[in-house]
Parts: structure tokens; C-alpha cells; sequence
């Protein structure tokens, strides 16, 4: 192969004196500039060597000279901040609930902690917010059927209702099957539905006459437990039924079937579930939805 260098005529450009088969190669040389980044990175990565972790080495890589670790830093912020969140977390199981609500570091971390907890674990029954469905109670209003008060709500959150694992603490109360048990015969029950239906505003719905008859019925079978005026009544966790918020449906005929045979809620207690930092963030949480008492 002839190493003969010459200048190209075509370009003007010299040969690097290469040829195959005619094909000679052009020498056009890297811009200096280009040269020069490329060596000042070589030294640099030899530096960052010598002074960073930077080669694998067998499970981790080597140390480098200065020893510094990224992942020592994150160790260390991780360790800070949770540091600065158990003294926050154990005030605040040491805190009165009413206390918590006064204390605005408290509260505000109890607030965000109570509304993650709430997704996780009591959004797929009431809804996101609170907000609720057929037969599981809207949590974000102020109709509240065991009590609305912070330490009610936690309460019912830390024992449940009529929970299996029956504890002394949860919530227990149970509104007798007025039809299926022969409490009340069919007639009796048909005018204590129209009772109701007057009760919760809506005389236009109800035959007066069965009104009439159905108030005496109420009186002495729903009344000790509903209130006189269907206010509810909260140790017996009677809902009230003096207004349009139902927890199993306002239709004649669903009223009706809970008369009858009626269903009972059930809600599970997290006592053993959940650290009581969590249930007092709940409490806070639930309480701060918009109907707290
Ligand atoms: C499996 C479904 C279910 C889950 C999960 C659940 N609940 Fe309930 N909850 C209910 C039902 C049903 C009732 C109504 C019980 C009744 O009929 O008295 C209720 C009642 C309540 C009440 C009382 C409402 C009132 O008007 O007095 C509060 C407060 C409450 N739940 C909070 C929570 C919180 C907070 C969580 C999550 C930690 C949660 N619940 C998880 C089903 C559930
Ligand atoms: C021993 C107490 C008790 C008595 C007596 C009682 N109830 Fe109830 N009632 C309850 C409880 C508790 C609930 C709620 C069940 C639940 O939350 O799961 C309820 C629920 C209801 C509901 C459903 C309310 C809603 O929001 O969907 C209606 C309607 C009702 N009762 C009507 C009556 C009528 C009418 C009588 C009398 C014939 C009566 N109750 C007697 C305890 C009682």
C-alpha cells in the first residue's frame, strides 16, 4: 500500500497518504477546541476517580478519596426527618384531642396524616371525603348517629359498631325486627312508615289518617329509642328520622323494609389495626370534614 501524502484536488484537502483501491483518505483534523473538552474530561473522570466512589467493586465500589456518599446523605435526611416526626407523633399521643385542635403544628399534621389514613383505610366504605353511599353514613355532614363530637368519633373509629370481635367499648345497639319478629302487625307497620314519612317532612307522600294512627304506634315502640321527635338519639345509635338524610334509603319502601326487618351497620374497630397516633389523626380528620361537633 503506497504511503504517498498529497493534496486532494477535488478539496484541497492533504491525504493522509491511506489508499484502497483508488480511494484515498482525507486528513481533516478535530477542531482544537473539540480536542481540547475531550482531554480537560479525561483528566476531570481521573480526578473524579481518585476522589469519588466511582468503580464497581465486588458488592459496592471503591471509596474514592473524600468518602463522600450520596446514599449517606439520604440516610441522614431520612433519619432527621424522621426524628422530627416521632417527637411530633409522640405529642401527639400524649395531646388531649381538643388540645391537637388548638396547637396548629398538631393539628396540621394530624390533618394530613388523617386524610392519607382515611384513603387507606375508610374511603372504599364512606367514600373519598367522607362523602358516603347507601348504608355506609356520610361522615362530612353534621347528622351524626353514634355522636359527632372528636372524642366520639374516635371512639366509634378505635371500637367499631357491632363489630364481631366483640369488644366492651364498641358501639352496640340493635333496632328490634318489628314486622318479621310479629312485633307489630302489617297494618301497624304501614302507618308508622307514613308517621315517618310525615316526620321527615313529607305529610304530602302519607295518608293522614294512617299519620294519625302511626304517631300513636311510634309513641310506643320507636320513640326510646328515636327520640320524640325523631331527633335520633346517640347512645342508642338511633339515626334521626326528622330529616332527609337516610343511611338506608329515604323510599316508602325502604323505610318500610327497615321497619319490618331492618338492617344493622357494621364497622369494623381499628384499635388493633391502626397505632393510636393514627386513630387520633382520624379523629381529627373525620372531625374537621365539616360537621364536627
Ligand atoms: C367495612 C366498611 C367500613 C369501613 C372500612 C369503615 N367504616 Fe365507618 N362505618 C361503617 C358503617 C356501616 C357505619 C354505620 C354504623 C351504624 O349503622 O351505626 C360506620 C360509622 C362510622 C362513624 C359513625 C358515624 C356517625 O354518624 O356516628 C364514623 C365516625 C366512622 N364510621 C368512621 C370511620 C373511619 C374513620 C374509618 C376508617 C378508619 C371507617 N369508618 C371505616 C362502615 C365502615
Ligand atoms: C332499640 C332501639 C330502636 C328502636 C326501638 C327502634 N329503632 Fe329504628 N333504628 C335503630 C337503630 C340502631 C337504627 C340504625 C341501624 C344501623 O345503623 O345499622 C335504626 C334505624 C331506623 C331507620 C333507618 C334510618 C335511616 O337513616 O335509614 C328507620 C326508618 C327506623 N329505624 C325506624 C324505626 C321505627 C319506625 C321504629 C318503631 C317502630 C324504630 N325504628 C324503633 C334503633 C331502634
Amino acid at each position: 500500500m503506497p504511503t504517498k501524502i498529497e493534496k486532494d484536488e477535488v478539496t484541497g484537502v492533504e491525504t493522509t497518504g491511506h489508499e484502497w483501491d483508488g480511494i484515498r483518505e482525507l486528513n481533516n483534523p478535530l477542531p482544537k477546541w473539540w480536542v481540547y473538552t475531550f482531554y480537560v474530561s479525561v483528566a476531570y473522570a481521573v480526578i473524579w476517580w481518585v476522589l469519588f466512589p466511582a468503580i464497581p467493586f465486588g458488592p459496592s465500589a471503591t471509596g474514592g478519596l473524600t468518602g463522600s456518599e450520596t446514599r449517606d446523605r439520604v440516610l441522614a435526611e431520612i433519619e432527621r426527618v424522621e426524628a422530627e416526626r416521632a417527637t411530633v407523633r409522640q405529642r401527639l399521643v400524649g395531646a388531649e384531642l381538643s388540645y391537637i385542635q388548638d396547637d396548629p403544628t398538631l393539628f396540621t399534621y394530624a390533618l394530613t396524616g388523617g386524610r392519607i389514613a382515611f384513603g387507606d383505610n375508610c374511603a372504599p366504605c364512606h367514600g373519598v371525603g367522607g362523602t358516603g353511599q347507601l348504608s355506609y353514613p356520610v361522615l362530612a355532614d353534621d347528622d351524626w348517629i353514634w355522636g359527632g363530637t372528636i372524642e366520639d368519633i374516635q371512639h366509634t373509629i378505635q371500637w367499631g359498631v357491632r363489630w364481631p370481635d366483640f369488644e366492651f367499648d364498641t358501639r352496640f345497639a340493635m333496632m328490634p325486627a318489628f314486622g318479621a319478629d310479629g312485633i307489630l302487625t302489617r297494618e301497624e307497620v304501614d302507618q308508622v312508615v307514613d308517621f315517618v314519612l310525615a316526620m321527615s317532612g313529607r305529610a304530602d307522600e302519607a295518608d293522614p289518617d294512617l299519620i294519625e294512627a302511626g304517631a300513636e304506634v311510634y309513641e310506643w315502640n320507636c320513640a326510646s329509642c328515636h327520640g320524640d321527635g325523631g331527633e335520633g338519639m346517640h347512645v342508642m345509635g338511633a339515626p334521626a328520622l326528622n330529616n332527609q338524610i337516610w343511611l338506608f334509603g329515604g323510599e316508602r319502601e325502604q323505610i318500610w323494609q327497615q321497619i319490618w326487618n331492618p338492617r344493622h351497620g357494621v364497622m369494623p374497630g381499628f384499635a388493633e389495626r391502626l397505632d393510636e397516633a393514627t386513630i387520633k389523626m382520624l379523629a381529627v380528620y373525620v372531625h374537621a370534614l365539616g360537621g364536627g361537633q
